[in-house]
């Protein structure tokens, strides 16, 4: 295709270095794609002949076909997607396949043909996202009355409802919903027409092509047009940050699947055995999503450090945009399928859940915000004589809700008996009911909200 001013080809290894065709040739139905948009506004603008653009049209779509039906006879001589659908081409329809590429470049159609996967992997991932809300909302509201002890510092601070903590995820992946949306809506203006940097002196009709491929618009600039890899970054970045959320809620399904907490049991299905230990039922899944986040990271780095340093515009180095791409992709893709799956599965243990929920003293700020409200003592002196009622029932091996009035007005006598009514984790979870808290009755409106917005009967 270059051949002209060279005398000798290249040597094996050139062509295996500068070879893209292993990978881009997923590109290939985005490939036929923009050049039957680029054709038809070539024969429109009057640039290639009606006749010559009707024979294109008709090898393309034949090309089509046979890719569709038989795969892509890979040859490194032909480097890439583009040259390989060019070269079939000419086997088809002669020499009348050379129009195609007038006015453009491969640096354009590259960045065009790219853009149109990486939309499609946008929608996909938002469709995989919003699947996996929904089984969140179902299994939320399954649990919105049940009770868990919420950490920080992974150690136990106040109850929580479990629909609570699931709705919490809800909201991570509403967020990277946005995000992947946010950038599909910057990715979508169509380079195709930037030809190799400068633009092209022929009269093409870039605002058609931009139409046909489903862009907003044409870009504005063809320097940027060819050069630019930020919709691949985008995307990179918005499923490093999902991959992410994906990985903390799988290292809690670790945590929880583990004996000393045993919140939950994951389905056969998402768990493997031990060839030595019978016993055993290893939660894989889990570890995989929060594995592959490291590797859906280092996708995002790769591009990141391929791109950091190359002037204007399209420099080979490029080439190297779509293998991180393309592996982020399967591994997200995968991910959110498992975590789908294991959140519909899973079996959550109320009652171990519950068990830890009433130990470590979980309801102690409830004490403290009861002796504001109800002793009137400033917060403070309230946070210190609840810290002597905590040291008190640690050292009588009991609950705050076991001690006595007596032993309790012993450390103050402003305590009186209708203490108890906020001792236990029912009344603590019950009473949270600030916009956004864990009180079921606010989670259900958190749910209810959530529903409405995926539009889901309520
Ligand atoms: N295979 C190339 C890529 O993926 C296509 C663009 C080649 N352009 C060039 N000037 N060599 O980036």
């Amino acid at each position: 295709m270059w051949g002209g001013r060279f005398a000798d080809g290249p040597s094996s290894i050139m062509r295996e270095i500068n070879a893209s065709i292993p990978f881009d040739k997923k590109l290939w139905r985005q490939d036929i794609r923009a050049s039957l948009a680029h054709v038809a506004m070539l024969a429109e603008t009057g640039i290639v002949e009606a006749e010559d653009a009707t024979q294109i049209i008709q090898g393309l779509n034949q090309i089509a076909q046979e890719f569709e039906a038989k795969g892509i006879a890979e040859n490194l001589d032909l480097e890439d997607i583009h040259m390989h659908v060019e070269a079939r081409l000419a086997e088809i329809i002669g020499p009348v396949a050379g129009r195609l590429h007038t006015a453009r470049s491969r640096n354009d159609q590259v960045a065009t043909d790219f853009k149109l996967w990486v939309r499609d992997a946008m929608d996909m991932v938002d469709d995989a996202l919003e699947a996996l809300q929904s089984v969140l909302i179902t299994r939320a509201e399954e649990h919105a009355e049940t009770i868990m002890p919420g950490f920080t510092h992974l150690q136990s601070a106040q109850p929580v409802s479990l629909g609570h903590h699931l709705m919490a995820y809800y909201e991570m992946f509403r967020r990277d919903r946005m995000r992947f949306s946010d950038a599909r809506s910057r990715l979508n203006e169509s380079p195709l027409g930037a030809a190799a940097l400068a633009g092209t002196g022929f009269p093409i009709d870039r605002n058609k092509t931009a139409v046909m491929l489903g862009f907003d618009r044409p870009t504005s600039n063809s320097l940027d047009s060819v050069s630019d890899r930020d919709f691949a970054l985008d995307y990179l970045m918005a499923a490093t940050q999902c991959s992410l959320h994906l990985s903390r809620l799988a290292e809690e399904f670790v945590i929880w699947a583990s004996q000393p907490f045993g919140f939950i049991k994951l389905p056969d299905s998402f768990s493997t055995g031990s060839s030595i230990m019978p016993q055993k039922r290893n939660p894989d899944a889990a570890e995989l999503v929060r594995g592959h986040s490291g590797r859906i990271a280092g996708a995002m780095t790769a591009l990141v450090m391929t791109m950091k340093g190359l002037p204007l515009a399209y420099s080979k180095d490029m080439q190297d945009d779509k293998p991180p791409v393309f592996e982020a992709h399967d591994l997200l893709g995968l991910s959110l399928s498992a975590m789908t799956g294991m959140i519909a599965e899973v079996a959550f243990n109320e009652v171990k859940m519950r068990e830890l929920a009433e130990s470590g003293f979980s309801t102690a700020t409830d004490f403290a915000d009861w002796l504001v409200r109800e002793a009137k003592l400033p917060f403070r002196e309230a946070h210190h004589v609840t810290g002597e009622v905590v040291a008190l029932a640690e050292k009588q091996g009991c609950g705050l809700a076991e001690l006595t009035l007596e032993q309790f007005q012993i450390i103050d006598a402003r305590i009186s008996k209708n203490v108890f009514d906020v001792l236990s984790i029912d009344a603590s979870v019950a009473s949270r009911l600030s916009y956004g808290g864990t009180a079921p009755n606010q989670v259900k409106v958190q749910i209810g909200q959530a529903k409405q917005d995926l539009g889901l009967e309520d």
